[in-house]
């Protein structure tokens, strides 16, 4: 969602908050700005793309030794020049706000603020904070000061970037729930919503924690903190040196970062199970220092999750209760903080998340606190996250940065976990002999290699994206532990292709969406050779005699036969537990090739965002 790059130094800060704002731009975003101090505070904002917002600065040779950027995601208020920050406030001296997240109480301020004399020229909840610190400041003279204080007023979740007019040389940044982190570097400090835009600038970072209010020089910086005074307490934060490769946020080779993502995938997974790939058993401790006691009191798993992750979640119940043989419930987070739901004693509750910044889930993990569930924990892909400072285990998924909107490697990197952390289950509960252990870890050891092999059904189902490219509709079918990747598969490729798709369980079929089936609906069907596939087969016989056409992902000793309207590409022979990891990766080619047919933003499709860190 919305992007923060801040600079303040002794040359000109232009264009490294210009391409900051471009390593953002796969957070998804709708407008952009920028202000910097030269002579007063020059702003320019489009809603166009960053490339639209360099040229502005081109056109008008935008410089200045301290700015702050930002890309916006709408949510109070259109995609308009005038909604797009930075937002001003101020007569005397003029201030300039940028803002990720939401702010919750920003009615009640407004309503005060226009009392105050206060204009309004946005419809954004972010203007509301740039008059909040305007009126602060009258009363404190301080930018730092009146930030403590303003922040102390306002409910939600947002990080904020602010300058003022007559004091150029500062920029103050807050961090309260959405992430905000500072760059020290030789020639001056920055700020940022994510490392990978100040990479260009420094390696040094300092993970901003929440309550957090910093005042950025371009020689120094101080931070306090106003959890528990308003107006600030001094704290020192540790700098860390980011050990992300350029290579891992640069395009190289390919065209596009999702189709860079789906290659990486055995890479991705090897180093997610780097650490048991050596190994003769797996150590509860992967999980963290406490997880062989709280997995081996575990009664009944817990799954929070949203869109991709979620489905993560789904296939995990498969594994967990028919190796592990623990009851498992899996719920769409933004369901579950909102229903009345009995609370087991003796659960593990498990936050699937990417981004380790998605509201929904980091909120549902809150409220499974409140209902009294002890332990939870975190798989995700991103170690500075909330996420995983919000729960007492947490397990990292080793994908790397994760750029195009579409999930792909944080998926079978996620499953990769899942599956681990169900034979750990199995194990720690006695339900795996020696040698079961021993064959599993030879079967994750094996994970990569058959990653690589699947990957070469590319040249076939580019064939089939012709065909598909050319519908509206299409149907995803699965069955047991295949229907959520047919879920996956679905969700694929209608967010980058725009092709309406849904999945079913395959059983389903006649109870309802088999009205839908002509010769203009493809059927996409997962056919593994597990124990449910003559079942499915079934269930496909009853969409080839209504005419569907059918294409087929089989197992190679599924003994699926082509025939008219029944296409078949084989993958490897089953792999039993591994099968739903492989059979991810077709249904992300199929998606993928479609979108380049249609010519849609692969990496950055329609009204989507990478990380959702609003409600
Ligand atoms: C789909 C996709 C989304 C995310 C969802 C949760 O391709 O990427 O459905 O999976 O927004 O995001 P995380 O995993 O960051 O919590």
């Amino acid at each position: 969602m919305c992007g923060i790059v801040g600079a303040i130094a002794n040359v000109d800060v232009v264009p490294v908050l210009l391409k900051g704002l471009l390593r953002l731009e796969y957070r998804g975003y709708d407008s952009a700005g920028l202000v910097v101090t030269n002579h007063g505070l020059q702003r320019l904002r489009t809603t166009g793309r960053v490339a639209e917002l360099s040229k502005l600065v081109a056109q008008q040779n935008t410089c200045g030794l301290a700015g702050i950027a930002h890309t916006r995601w709408a949510t109070h208020g259109e995609p308009s020049e005038r909604n797009a920050h930075p937002h001003f406030s101020g007569e005397k001296s003029r201030i300039a706000v940028v803002h990720n997240g939401i702010i919750e109480n920003h009615e009640e301020i407004r309503t005060h603020l226009k009392n105050q004399g206060y204009e309004f020229t946005s419809d954004t909840d972010t203007e509301v904070i740039a008059h909040l610190i305007a009126f602060k400041l009258e009363q404190e003279n301080n930018l730092l000061k009146a930030v403590c204080l303003s922040i102390a007023e306002l409910q939600g979740a947002y990080a904020i970037a602010v300058m003022e007019e007559t004091h150029p040389e500062r920029i103050v940044v807050a961090r309260n729930g959405a992430p905000l982190l500072i760059g020290v570097g030789k020639d001056g400090n920055y700020v940022a919503s994510d490392s990978s835009a100040l990479l260009q600038a420094t390696r040094d970072i300092i993970y901003l924690e929440e309550g957090d209010v910093a005042e950025l020089h371009n020689r120094d910086y101080r931070i306090v903190n106003c959890l528990h005074n308003q107006l600030g307490e001094a704290v020192e934060r540790t700098v860390h040196e980011s050990y992300l490769s350029n290579e891992a946020i640069e395009l190289g080779p390919y065209t596009h970062f999702m189709q860079k993502e789906i290659f990486e995938q055995p890479s991705a997974v090897a180093n997610t199970l780097e650490m048991v790939f050596n190994a003769q058993s797996i150590s509860p401790n992967l999980f963290g220092s406490e997880a062989e006691k709280v997995l081996s009191g575990t009664k009944h798993i817990l799954i929070l999750a949203c869109g991709t992750s979620y489905h993560a979640g789904l296939v995990a119940r498969y594994w967990i209760e028919a190796v592990a043989g623990i009851p498992c419930n899996v719920d769409i987070a933004s369901e579950y903080r909102y229903r009345n739901p009995i609370a087991h004693p003796n659960t593990l509750v498990i936050g699937i998340s990417q981004s380790g910044e998605t509201a929904d889930t980091l909120a549902a993990l809150n409220y499974a606190k409140k209902l009294n569930h002890q332990h939870s924990l975190a798989i995700c892909n991103v170690p500075e996250s909330a996420l995983i400072r919000q729960t007492n285990l947490r397990f990292l998924t080793r994908a790397g940065p994760e750029i195009g909107v579409a999930s792909t490697k944080a998926f079978t990197t996620q499953l990769a976990s899942l599956l681990l952390l169900t034979i750990t289950l199995a194990k720690i509960h006695h339900r795996l002999s020696k040698d079961d252990e021993y064959r599993m870890i030879a079967a994750l050891r094996h994970l990569p290699v058959a990653l690589q092999n699947t990957l070469q059904v590319e040249s076939q189902v580019k064939v089939w994206a012709k065909s598909f490219a050319t519908k509206r509709h299409a149907l995803f079918l699965g069955r047991g532990v295949h229907y959520p990747i047919a879920m996956e598969g679905a969700l694929k490729l209608k967010e980058i292709s725009y092709i309406h798709a849904e999945a079913y369980a395959a059983g389903e079929l006649k109870h309802g969406p088999l009205a839908l089936v002509d010769s203009e609906m493809p059927i996409v069907a997962i056919a593994p050779n597990d124990q449910l596939l003559s079942k499915l087969k079934s269930n496909l016989q009853e969409v080839h005699a209504r005419g569907g056409e059918l294409y087929v992902f089989a197992d190679a000793d599924s003994q699926i036969m082509e025939s008219k309207n029944l296409h078949v590409i084989r993958l490897a022979e089953h792999t039993g537990l591994l099968s739903p990891i492989l059979h991810t990766i077709p249904l992300q080619l199929l998606a993928y090739h479609v979108a380049l047919e249609r010519g849609t933003d692969v990496d950055k499709p329609r009204n989507l965002a990478k990380a959702v860190t609003v409600e």
